[in-house]
């Protein structure tokens, strides 16, 4: 019984990774690149997604509650796992513990961010072009920024492969083989437009 039960909190987890986190991660990583066609550019795209009817439910049904599932089940897989690097040193092994270690990463910097940004919203601040320039324009923010987001997509990107495997999707060497090579042009892809946004905000 207790079996059944982690076996379903395990799916779920690893469902939500995709559907929704990580179609909203890919979303919300677009909508901000809207900055390098200019500060107006971002400001309309942003205008729009915080139009949207029923958002506030929309975010939580959507966003926090999935997120915060995942985060706090997350935690709880990422501190009793047993990597078995030190007799393994494997690239599979890496990845492991590197996905343990960017889902910690990936919290401390959501945390961080949804602060900066949401709760200072609902405190009266606006989010727009110039909050995000003001952020970005110190060098500290800059480099915890391009952390944090690095660490989201990796962490996406290489729960992405996993996620293949274990909803038994790719099953042979050579599905595994291809789905490491269009992952890890998803994490360059992703990276490259997170890069030139970081860069867009800042300078
Ligand atoms: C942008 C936010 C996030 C996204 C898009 C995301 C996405 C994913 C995906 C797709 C997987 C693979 C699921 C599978 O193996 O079947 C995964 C696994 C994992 N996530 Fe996240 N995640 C996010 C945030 C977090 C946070 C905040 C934590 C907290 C520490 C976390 C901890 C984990 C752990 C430990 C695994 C490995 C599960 C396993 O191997 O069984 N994730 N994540």
């Amino acid at each position: 019984m207790a079996g059944n039960r982690e076996f379903v909190n395990r799916r779920l987890h690893s469902l939500l990774g995709v559907i929704p986190i990580g179609v909203f991660l890919i979303q919300h990583l677009v909508v901000n690149h809207f900055i390098t066609g200019g500060p107006e550019s971002f400001n309309k795209a942003s205008d729009f997604m915080g139009s949207l009817p029923f958002k506030i439910v929309l975010e939580t049904v959507v966003i926090y509650l999935p997120l915060l599932y995942h985060a706090i089940y997350g935690l709880y897989i990422a501190f009793t796992a047993t990597g078995n690097v030190n007799r393994f040193k494997t690239y599979r092994n890496w990845m492991y513990i590197l996905q343990r270690i960017t889902g910690v990463l990936t919290l401390i910097f959501i945390a961080w961010h949804v602060w900066q940004t949401r709760v200072a919203a609902a405190f009266g601040s606006e989010v727009s072009y110039d909050m995000m320039h003001d952020i970005l324009s110190s060098p500290f923010m800059f480099v915890f920024y391009l952390v944090g987001i690095l660490s989201a997509i990796f962490h996406f990107a290489n729960g992405l492969w996993s996620f293949l495997v274990s909803w038994g999707i790719t099953v042979s060497p050579r599905s595994q083989l291809i789905s490491t090579y269009v992952t890890v042009g998803i994490f360059v892809v992703l990276s490259i437009i997170s890069v030139q946004t970081l860069i867009a905000f800042a300078f």
